[in-house]
């Protein structure tokens, strides 16, 4: 399982066993440079960072940091081992070996899943292509750069899949990969949450704490799959989701720090005195998890889908922490309650739970993201701060299934399209709102400085200061 970084794409494949799929992938790998020259973070080509690079796929020891030059990142493929015992653990065929292979009868489903998760890798780079220019440190700009890379790499991983078991529709879909572009007219990314822009750094903690949860959640479920590359892929793609997550977690803290900080120290509470102190005010930052939030959770798709449970029951894709559940994996006469609309009231109602599992994946990622904000209201406890942070309800700014279009705020009430008109701008950013956190965005480069809006780390990366050199500006 060691990795081979001789070859022109590392990989611990075998890749050089199979001279047709080294040479198609050879072939693909120059369009993706192109791509991220010309939709990858701008203006870094020349800056050395601090990058950690896999060298091993074991759960010890998997990385090496160390200064790259950020064209030079050996973005390659790494499965987690494989473990000739496993058998189907969930869905019609328990009991079964594992596919090695794609199943035909299964082939357009696993196809489209593996597609629509590659999507969303390169989506996210070109969310965030602008945002080395406003960075609030040396540190964060490396961590920006450290999630870049590996969602590109992570368009490997899927790019792989689509090489090695697909032939040629596999080969088309690799390239389309490349050819959608988020926020395009014409040929957007195929998720709604990857068209939205992320215009500040504020947003970037909220994307890497809400939206690269859902790849988490997304994962994990594929990490289950009955076809075992697939499961291996995605395995070894959570080792590096885990930083994304933290990026965004402790980013956010950090804002709510130093926010804190300065309310203290003044005896501040009114948003617009707290603005005028130069840092961002709690009731902004509030608009901003209701956005993100919501926008995230629409991810999971349709409250009740027939394509969910094919995908169940087929063993294409299982729930979160399927092997640790111990129901009988097969859920044919399970219920799950939902969320419905009757008579203008927001009810529960219980429906097959294969239908619904879309549903148990959301609300896993629900409990997931609630503890979080839970760390980050105790930023505002310790520094003596009443204001307390919440996800808002379920049911707030949907656009897909059941909950779609209609009007509820954030505390679960159902509205009409006048009071939600009255009282949007209360929920979510305005254009103002990001006006003003625009307005504070201003590079910071020197070693060790800070923005005046964000607190310094706890710790640095890898072990090293805050003050280390992690980027080397050339
Ligand atoms: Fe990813
Ligand atoms: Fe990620």
């Amino acid at each position: 399982m060691s990795i081979n970084y001789l070859d022109r794409i590392p990989n611990n494949v075998n890749l050089s066993e199979d001279r047709t799929l080294q040479r198609a992938l050879e072939h693909w790998q120059p369009n993706y440079l192109k791509w991220w020259q010309e939709m990858g973070p701008e203006s870094s080509q020349a800056h050395e960072v601090y990058l950690r690079t896999a060298v091993s796929v074991q759960p010890d020891g998997w990385a090496h940091f160390g200064h790259v030059r950020m064209p030079d990142y050996r973005w390659g493929i790494f499965l987690a081992p494989q473990d000739g015992q496993r058998k189907m653990h969930f869905g019609d065929h328990i009991g079964k070996d594992v596919w090695q292979e794609a199943p035909g009868e299964h082939r357009a489903n696993l196809r489209r899943i593996i597609v629509t998760q590659g999507d969303t890798e390169p989506a996210s780079v070109e969310q965030q292509r602008h945002l080395g220019h406003t960075a609030p440190s040396q540190y964060d700009l490396r961590n920006l750069f450290q999630v870049n890379v590996e969602e590109g790499r992570h368009l490997w991983a899927m790019v792989y899949l689509l090489h090695r078991y697909f032939g040629r529709d596999g080969r088309e879909e690799a390239d389309a990969l490349l050819e959608r572009n988020s926020g395009d007219e014409d040929s957007p990314r195929i998720l709604g949450a990857f068209n939205e822009k992320t215009p500040d750094w504020l947003a970037f903690y909220m994307f890497t704490y809400f939206t690269d949860r859902d790849g988490k959640f997304q994962l994990s479920a594929l990490s289950e799959s009955c076809f075992d590359p697939l499961a291996r892929t995605t395995k070894f793609m959570l080792t590096e989701e885990a930083h994304h997550m933290f990026v965004g977690e402790s980013g956010v803290s950090r804002v709510l720090q130093r926010t804190a900080e300065v309310m203290r120290q003044r005896g501040i509470e009114a948003p617009d005195q707290v603005r005028a102190a130069g840092v961002i005010d709690l009731q902004t930052i509030q608009r901003y998890i209701n956005f993100h939030y919501s926008v995230t959770i629409d991810l999971f798709g349709a409250d009740q889908s027939s394509n969910a449970a094919t995908f169940y029951s087929s063993g294409l894709k299982g729930r979160y922490e399927e092997s640790k559940r111990t129901d009988d994996h097969q859920l044919k006469d399970r219920a799950y309650s939902i969320l419905t609309v009757t008579n203008g009231e927001l009810k529960e109602v219980e429906v097959p739970m294969l239908n619904a599992l879309n549903e148990v994946l959301r609300d896993d990622f629900i409990r997931d993201t609630v503890a979080g904000v839970g760390r980050w209201n105790r930023v505002l406890e310790k520094n003596g701060i009443d204001f307390r942070l919440q996800v808002p309800h379920k049911a707030f700014n949907r656009q897909i299934g059941t909950l779609a279009g209609v009007r509820v705020s954030p505390e679960g009430i159902i509205l009409s399209e006048e009071q939600w008109q009255a009282h949007q701008d209360e929920w979510l950013p305005t254009a103002e709102d990001r006006a003003f956190v625009g307005s504070l965005m201003g590079r910071v480069t020197e070693p060790g400085q800070f923005a005046n809006w964000i607190a310094p780390p706890v710790i640095g990366i890898n072990r090293q200061p805050i003050n280390f050199d992690y980027i080397r500006f050339n």
